[in-house]
């Protein structure tokens, strides 16, 4: 896609990117097409792994190590952003989830509460901990924009996504909340984009993540929309085009959302189907 400079002139920070197959990772490759100047941030742990020091070359940017989970660490981060970017920010890109208990397989009837709690406060809490430093150390500018991802199962049930499910709930009602108490003092928007299903690390974790993703792209019309599709309406999100869209959660899944059953699923079901069934 062509570069209309649409974020020109425009500061952020993008949350998330750990390797190239990230959603963020994606987005910090637009954001910089499209004239944004920006810090990377992801948790000491993932900075191991070094793959975002060559995102940030590409994008010419900086890395500062940040666990969303951690009030003071965001603190560091946002004053450490606005000497850097020399000025407040405009975008923010929340694209953080874990959860130990998919992580280990733990079964949903049988969850470790501990590790919900860190699944919560890791994939929904953070948004809370982020949105409430940004506004007390007044980093956003008026009309700024803070885009989280989520994902379907926040609304109907799928199987395997356990926790997650609980914490993509809890990250859109504080994109709701949130959105009205920085609607209300800064114009800042806030809004969620519900994403199909991604080959990332954090996607391809959750169990069945294939049939996950072939079922959603054999029922949606547009098929599963990927990471730079993803990456393409982050970008409108940030941009002054969608200075009225606040407390949404959006989806952005090729028509998913509103499909019942599809022709191709129809016809696989048929091809599998037992005769000789009579209930
Ligand atoms: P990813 O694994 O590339 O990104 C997840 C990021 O969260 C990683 O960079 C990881 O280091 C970071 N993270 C984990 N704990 C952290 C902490 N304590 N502090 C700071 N950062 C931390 O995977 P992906 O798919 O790009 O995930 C981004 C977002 O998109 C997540 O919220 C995910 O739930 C959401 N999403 C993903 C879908 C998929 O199928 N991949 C579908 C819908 C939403």
């Amino acid at each position: 896609m062509n570069s209309h400079q649409l974020l020109k002139g425009k500061k952020g920070i993008i949350f998330g990117a750990l390797d190239e197959n990230s959603i963020a990772w994606q987005v910090a490759l637009k954001a910089h097409e499209q004239g944004a100047q920006f810090v990377l941030s992801n948790a000491p742990v993932a900075l191991r792994k070094k793959d975002i020091f060559q995102l940030a070359e590409l994008t010419n940017s900086q890395v500062i190590s940040a666990d969303v989970t951690q009030v003071s660490e965001l603190e560091d981060l946002f004053a450490e952003t606005m000497r850097l970017l020399d000025g407040k920010l405009d975008f923010i890109l929340h694209s953080v989830g874990m959860s130990p208990n998919v992580r280990k397989s733990i079964p949903y009837e049988d969850l470790n509460y501990d590790y919900m709690m860190k699944t919560l406060d890791v994939s929904a809490i953070s948004l809370h901990k982020m949105l409430s430093v940004a506004k007390r150390m007044d980093v956003i500018n008026d009309w700024g924009s803070v885009v989280a991802l989520t994902y379907i199962a926040s609304q109907r049930t799928f199987s395997s996504y356990s926790d997650m499910a609980q914490a993509k709930a809890v990250l859109e009602s504080i994109v709701r909340q949130f959105g009205y108490h920085y609607g209300r003092s800064n114009n800042v928007r806030i809004n969620s984009i519900s994403q199909s299903p991604t080959k990332t690390t954090a996607g391809t974790g959750v169990s069945g993540f294939n049939s996950f993703y072939y079922y959603a792209h054999d029922m949606s019309p547009l098929g599963n929309a990927d990471a730079m599709a993803c990456a393409d309406y982050c970008i409108t999100l940030f941009s002054d085009y969608t200075r009225m869209v606040t407390m949404q959660n959006l989806y952005h899944d090729g028509g998913f959302s509103s499909m019942g059953i599809s022709n191709k699923l129809i016809e696989q079901y048929e091809q599998c189907f037992d005769p000789t069934r009579e209930d």
